[in-house]
């Protein structure tokens, strides 16, 4: 399937609109291509707690599973911000699980990087025979 990243990046740019994140201040939205060609999204949710805070990428994945969704074929990252990150360690062991070469594009308000899985998380953790 051909990837359109402009538009899986407008997705996670309307996903990063619903972030709840009074503590930190980045807004953050994910946008997962799905095997069947849907898209499914996720944004960060903050807690007074803080360690309780769950990133975009891994509620974008967590809301796929839950649509009976496993195979994931592209990810895109945007957060409203002039910093840019890639995902974080335990969002990219979560990710590998489903796909550890999935292309990922993550990007802010002044541009993007494209990269993958398997940059990203090399040797990723896994119970699987290599
Ligand atoms: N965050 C994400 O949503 N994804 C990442 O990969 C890194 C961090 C969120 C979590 C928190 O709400 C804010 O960004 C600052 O860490």
């Amino acid at each position: 399937m051909n990837v359109d990243f402009d538009i899986l990046l407008e997705q996670a740019q309307a996903a990063a609109e619903q972030a709840y994140a009074p503590y930190s201040g980045y807004r953050v939205g994910a946008a997962l291509l799905c095997g069947d060609g849907s898209v499914v999204t996720g944004c960060n949710v903050e807690n007074a707690s803080l360690s309780l805070t769950i990133c975009a990428e891994r509620n974008a994945v967590f809301n796929a599973v839950n649509q009976g969704k496993r195979e994931f074929l592209a990810l895109a990252i945007y957060v409203d911000s002039d910093e840019i990150f890639p995902p974080c360690g335990a969002c990219r062991q979560v990710l590998a699980e489903f796909n550890p070469r999935l292309p990922i594009l993550y990007a802010n308000r002044l541009g993007s990087i494209f990269s993958d899985l398997e940059t990203l998380l090399p040797q990723a953790f896994t119970l699987s025979e290599q």
